[in-house]
């Protein structure tokens, strides 16, 4: 990074940058600000319905938004009303999905530890897929599936593929807690204990190798073990799970849902999967992650020998990529978004840790400095949804931005929700 002005690539589709403000969905960030204070979540609807319809129409019927990256009421109605179905890894997630009127039809159950309770729930309200995940929970669906409260599942296989990415989020390798391993042998023993269970139909089997991957080989080779060790089962579903990667500083180049679903296509047909095979996917921070900002107001500046701090009032809370991955961010100026960035400042949280990093090496025009507000983009994705109340800090609030109006979503937590629970 250097001097240059912020570059609007980053930004959500409808991010429009002049001399003294930048608007999303046609509303201005800093009025925003001051209408919603800070730090405040701003998603652009356009983008996030764009994401999904792009999603729907490159996969086949049952292709999934994985709720993990970022969920409340509005985000499951967009991707439900965009035609992808939703993906939950938790009673948690499930329950916010139903509340939010997504039939249950429309949801697809993960977890690699669903409780008895979780299961029973799944089946009660006959989720669209479940995703069996060990022999254990095999055993529990035994015990609660029958004839007339049958359940539909995909089995979750590790392919034996490293995808390139952290290793945190990397999930296609034998050593994995996730799924059932297809070169041991379990993969194929959990298909047959499960086609043994009356009620129970098996569609098809489901792979997730890691997230933030920018390139397609991994999918490919997955692709094509799944669709060799699959041949013989008749099954209908295939699914490569999400983790396309996006850009979040300007170096980066991610490819588009679309290109992304198009090589998939390719690949399975090289694959020579069977064409009545629905080819499905489950992206998350794809379909999120650049549909947002975060917008935070500097509370201090302090220069030491080494660098210069900038701290926002937000921080690791509601951002803890960095922190957990290490991951890149950039920054810009509200007020001054065409400046030349010139101050390289070390841009931190207001929470009790060093480590509380939001960006290491940030670029600043001159001008900002205590109470301007500076926005962060590509936070739509692990923000909000990994977003803690550390040091007792209430989580931000979040705007949908759409033709020219703001719609909060989700309140700004108070003291008292923090307190709600002291018994
Ligand atoms: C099973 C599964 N599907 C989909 C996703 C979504 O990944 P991403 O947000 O990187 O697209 C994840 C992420 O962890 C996952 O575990």
């Amino acid at each position: 990074m250097s001097a240059e002005p912020f570059r609007t690539s980053l930004l959500p589709d409808t991010g429009v940058v002049s001399e003294g403000d930048v608007t999303i969905g046609g509303v201005s960030l800093r009025d925003l600000a001051a209408t919603y204070g800070t730090p405040l979540f701003v998603y652009d609807e356009a983008t996030l319905r764009s994401r999904c319809r792009e999603a729907a129409s490159v996969f086949d019927d049952g292709v999934a938004f994985a709720s993990k990256s970022f969920l409340c009421g509005a985000m499951a109605r967009v991707a439900f009303e965009e035609g992808l179905c939703i993906d939950v890894a938790t009673g948690g997630e499930l329950d916010l999905v139903l509340r939010s009127g997504v039939p249950a039809n429309r949801i697809i159950m993960h977890g690699n530890n669903k409780s008895h309770d979780e299961l029973e729930r799944c089946v009660a309200v006959g989720v669209h897929r479940l995703v069996v995940d060990n022999f254990d929970e095999i055993e529990r669906v035994r015990q609660l599936v029958t004839p007339d409260a049958p359940l539909n599942c995909l089995v979750r296989v590790t392919p034996g593929v490293e995808a390139h990415t952290h290793e945190y989020i990397r999930t296609g390798q034998e050593d994995t807690k996730f799924g059932f391993s297809v070169a041991s042998g379990d993969a194929r023993r959990a298909i047959s204990a499960l086609r043994e269970i009356p009620g129970v139909s098996v569609h098809g089997v489901h792979a997730h190798i890691g997230s933030q991957i920018f390139e397609v080989a991994g999918y490919v080779e997955t692709l094509s073990i799944l669709s060799e060790f699959t041949r013989d089962d008749g099954f209908d579903e295939l699914c490569i799970g999400g983790g396309l990667g996006v850009a979040y500083v300007a170096s980066e180049e991610a490819l588009s849902v679309t290109q992304w679903g198009e090589a998939l296509r390719d690949a399975a047909r090289e694959a020579r999967l069977a064409p009545h095979v629905r080819l499905l996917a489950e992206p998350g921070r794809s379909i999120v992650a650049q549909a947002a900002v975060t917008l935070y107001r500097v509370g201090a500046v302090k220069h030491v020998t080494q660098r210069t701090y900038m701290a926002v009032d937000g921080g690791m809370s509601d951002n803890p990529r960095p922190v957990l991955y290490g991951s890149g961010y950039e920054a810009f100026d509200v007020d001054h978004p065409r400046a030349p960035r010139v101050q390289k400042v070390r841009l931190v949280g207001k929470h009790c840790e060093s480590g509380d990093v939001l960006i290491d090496e940030a670029w600043l025009p001159a001008e900002t400095t205590v109470d301007s507000i500076v926005a962060t983009p590509v936070t739509g994705a692990y923000g909000y949804s990994m977003a803690s109340n550390y040091n007792r800090v209430p989580r931000p609030a979040v705007v949908f931005v759409h033709n020219g109006e703001a719609r909060q979503v989700l309140r700004r937590e108070t003291f008292d929700d923090l307190a709600r629970l002291e018994v």
